[in-house]
């Protein structure tokens, strides 16, 4: 699938709770986009000439609509929070693997080439779905897209939520809160024990605190474990290493134990990286 850059227009923007966005744009990159892939979004602010990198929570792609949540946590989300309908926005995309590539083990520079649709890849097996903070709205696009059985397990730090209303939708709910204002006091693992939650594969992103606790729990439970390695990005599309991390094996081309998020991954076998 190649990478472009693009006009976008948006479509509409709210604010869902303190800080937190819901950006709808048009752009033709939503026929492409699945659940676990990012795009770029440049600012328009000479001084900030990287592009941000946001999850795509959600498509309507007989419309053309592409939604990303997201945090204002500085200089570039902030501008990108200030943009009204109508306004137009660069964009580049679609990036990175997603959940449906990471859970067939697809990956176009080694031996296996062959992508199995996501359900097909998961028929029989029950998934838990479990977001953690801004980890969170990747995780509707990839509820969604699961046809088989599910159950999601959300982790906030108060009772201040949101797209809670949206997953409910979907299916059985579990929420975590840091300070135990709503659902389980504690961690998403908390939630899960608590709540004698079971599945046979997890899908997850959130923090990476949260994400260790997730590999150690699926390790210690048999369990396979795909994960959204959110870190910082400089680049996006696999130039400048900016983004790597470690793996447990050698990797097959360059033969030290590195791989790039923002192209092998973000969304990894939790086997597969050493976090
Ligand atoms: C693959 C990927 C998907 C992402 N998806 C989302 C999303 O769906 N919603 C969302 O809100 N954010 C997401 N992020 C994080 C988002 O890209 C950063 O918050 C954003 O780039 C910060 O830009 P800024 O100019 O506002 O802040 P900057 O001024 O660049 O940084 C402000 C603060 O945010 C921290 N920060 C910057 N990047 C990250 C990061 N990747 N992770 C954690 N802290 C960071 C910095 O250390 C600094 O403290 C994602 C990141 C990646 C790599
Ligand atoms: S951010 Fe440049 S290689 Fe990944």
């Amino acid at each position: 699938m190649s990478k472009r850059k693009e006009e976008a227009t948006v479509y509409s923007q709210e604010m869902l709770t303190d800080g937190i966005y819901s950006l709808w744009i048009e752009t033709s990159m939503a026929s492409q986009a699945k659940a676990g892939q990012f795009i770029g979004v440049f600012t328009g602010d000479g001084t900030k000439l990287l592009a941000r990198p946001i999850s795509i929570c959600d498509v309507k792609s007989d419309e053309n609509l592409l939604r990303m949540v997201y945090r204002v946590s500085g200089g570039g989300t902030d501008l990108i929070s200030k943009l009204k309908k109508g306004d137009k926005v660069s964009v580049i995309g679609v990036l990175g693997n997603g959940y449906e590539k990471a859970a067939c083990g697809y990956n176009e520079e080694s031996s296996n080439c062959e992508l199995i649709p996501l359900n097909k890849s998961l028929e029989g097996k029950k998934v838990i779905v479990i977001g953690g903070g801004i980890g969170i709205p990747p995780m509707l696009l990839a509820a969604k897209s699961l046809q088989c059985e599910k159950v999601m397990v959300l982790g906030y730090a108060n009772k201040n939520t949101f797209l809670k209303d949206e997953f409910d939708k979907l299916g059985q709910v579990y929420i975590s809160t840091d300070d135990g204002s709503l659902g389980t006091k504690g961690t998403v693992i908390d939630a899960i024990k608590e709540n004698g939650v079971s599945g046979d594969v997890i899908f997850a992103c959130g923090p990476m605190p949260m994400l260790r606790g997730i590999k150690a729990y699926a390790k210690e439970h048999g369990m396979k474990a795909y994960i959204s390695l959110e870190e910082r990005m400089a680049c996006g599309v696999g130039a400048c290493l900016g983004c790597v991390t470690k793996t447990v094996n050698k990797d097959h081309h360059t033969h030290v134990n590195n791989t790039r998020i923002c192209v092998e991954g973000p969304v990894f076998d939790s086997e597969v990286v050493d976090i």
